[in-house]
Order: C-alpha cells, then sequence, then structure tokens
C-alpha cells in the first residue's frame, strides 16, 4: 500500500490520470473499473482532455462501473450510468458494447451478478480499478460488515449512505435503498487499485483504512493486503493519519530516485 498526500485534489487527478493514461499507451486494450461520486471527476475531465487535445485511444479499452443504483433505469438522471456517460463516456471513444455495469435491474439478479463477474474474468480481469471512499469506509456500495472476499451482488445501503447521498434528492424524491456492488474479493482482484479520497469529510475512514486494522467493518481497509494499492490524498483526507510525516518523506525519497533515474 502505497500513500500519496498531495499538494491538492488537483494533483491528486494529475496523478491518477497519468497513471491511467501510461497503462493505456503500454496496453491499448486496457481493463478499467471505474468509480462515481464526486472524487473521480478531475480524473475524467483530464482522460477525456487527452483523448481530445492529445488523441489518447479508448477504442479497445474495456470498462466495468463498480456500482449502480437497484431499480434506477438508465435513462434515469441520477442512475450511475448516465453519471458516467455526462462525465466520462460523452467525451471518449470506447464502444458502448464494451461499457460494463453491474445488472441493477429486473430479475435473475443473482445469476446475473455471477455473470458480470464472468464477464471481468473474460476481458482478463481488471488492470486498474478506480476507487473513492465513503465517510463510512465503504468502496463500491460494499458497505461495513461486508465480508473481505464478497462478490457482486445486491444489498441494502447504510442509514449513514443514504444521509451522505440524500444531498443529490431533492425533500420526497425516490432514493434508492438498495444497489448492486462489485464486492471486496471483486475489487482485490483487480492488478492495481487507485483510490482518491479529498476533503476532511474523509480523514476518519481514511485512517481506519490505512492506519486500522483490516477488518469487514472498514471495507477500505482491506486494500492493506492488496500489492499495488495506491491512495492519493489531498492535505484534508490525509490530516488524521499518525504516518503522514513519513509518506510525505517516502515520496520525495522516491521523487529522488526517479529523478536519478534509478526508479
Ligand atoms: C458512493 C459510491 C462510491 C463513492 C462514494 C463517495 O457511495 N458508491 O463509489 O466512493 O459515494 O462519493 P464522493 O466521491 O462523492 O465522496
Amino acid at each position: 500500500m502505497k500513500v500519496i498526500v498531495c499538494r491538492n485534489a488537483e494533483e491528486a487527478a494529475d496523478l491518477a490520470a497519468r497513471e491511467i493514461l501510461a497503462a493505456l499507451a503500454a496496453k491499448p486494450d486496457l481493463v478499467l473499473g471505474l468509480a462515481t461520486g464526486s472524487t473521480p471527476i478531475g480524473v475524467y475531465s483530464r482522460l477525456i482532455r487527452a483523448h481530445r487535445e492529445r488523441g489518447a485511444d479508448f477504442s479497445r479499452v474495456r470498462t466495468f462501473n463498480l456500482d449502480e443504483y437497484l431499480d434506477l433505469g438508465p435513462g434515469h438522471p441520477k442512475s450511475y450510468r448516465a453519471f458516467m456517460r455526462r462525465h466520462l463516456f460523452d467525451g471518449l471513444n470506447v464502444p458502448e458494447d464494451r461499457i460494463h455495469f453491474p445488472p441493477a435491474e429486473g430479475s435473475g439478479l443473482a445469476d446475473r451478478c455471477a455473470r458480470f463477474e464472468d464477464e471481468i474474468l473474460d476481458a482478463g480481469g481488471i488492470d486498474i480499478q478506480l476507487l473513492g471512499i465513503g465517510s463510512n469506509g465503504h468502496i463500491g456500495f460494499n458497505e461495513p460488515t461486508s465480508s473481505l472476499r464478497s462478490r457482486t451482488r445486491v444489498l441494502t445501503l447504510t442509514a449513514k449512505t443514504l444521509e451522505d447521498n440524500s444531498r443529490f434528492y431533492s425533500p420526497g424524491e425516490f432514493q434508492p435503498q438498495m444497489a448492486v456492488t462489485m464486492g471486496i474479493g471483486t475489487i482485490l482482484d483487480a492488478r492495481r487499485i487507485i483510490l482518491q479520497a479529498f476533503g476532511a469529510k474523509k480523514a476518519d475512514a481514511i485512517r481506519a483504512a490505512t492506519e486500522g486494522p483490516v477488518s469487514s467493518f472498514c471495507p477500505g481497509s482491506a486494500l492493506q493486503i492488496h500489492p499495488r494499492a495506491l491512495f492519493l490524498l489531498d492535505p484534508e483526507a490525509g490530516a488524521r493519519l499518525s504516518m503522514r510525516e513519513h509518506h510525505l518523506r517516502a515520496r520525495e525519497n522516491e521523487e529522488t530516485l526517479r529523478r536519478e533515474g534509478r526508479l
């Protein structure tokens, strides 16, 4: 696990976008795991800019989104499919049939969740999984007490998550109580993971995820057992880390080695 406390959210988005674009240059049929929420928007705008201004080609990329609200159809403006169209897919050239979401409508959901997992395997597995984190430590929609080896499934959102997300709904508007999410086990199968977190509201979750015990009570802590998990934080999200100074020093040391061409 590597933790970088960046100067600000812009720098974190620059670093994440740079990693993705370098991976794309090395592997044009890159398989990306994607997240929603306000956190990854900066990365998405940078990928769109790279596509428009520098010709970054996403035509062979496959994408798998982490999660979706149960029963919000793809046309619903608050569905994650609509979010991804607005913030990423409308600006890139990923062919429609290479974009995947977990099943969130209709019946046979358990079987279709298993099929979603098979689709990830058929694509060769996820190369880079982008993540945010909930203020209660959730990743995707894996709420506290989700099994550390869970797979894609339907679940009920906690009161905390409903409250955090209620800002997107007007009073009296239908707010989904259930969702479908990749499991923690699904996420851990990705070759690389980049988790971004911004703002003081995330400081406790980040401390629990990186310095607390590995525990299903903080799903983000599962990343501690992943060989290539990168946390990109702004100073507010990293403010409560007891290892903060160490992470800053480690970054400087690595930059020196990189400048010397040794890393
Ligand atoms: C939702 C999503 C998560 C996301 C979280 C944080 O619950 N399912 O994937 O990480 O929100 O959202 P934000 O980035 O807006 O803080």
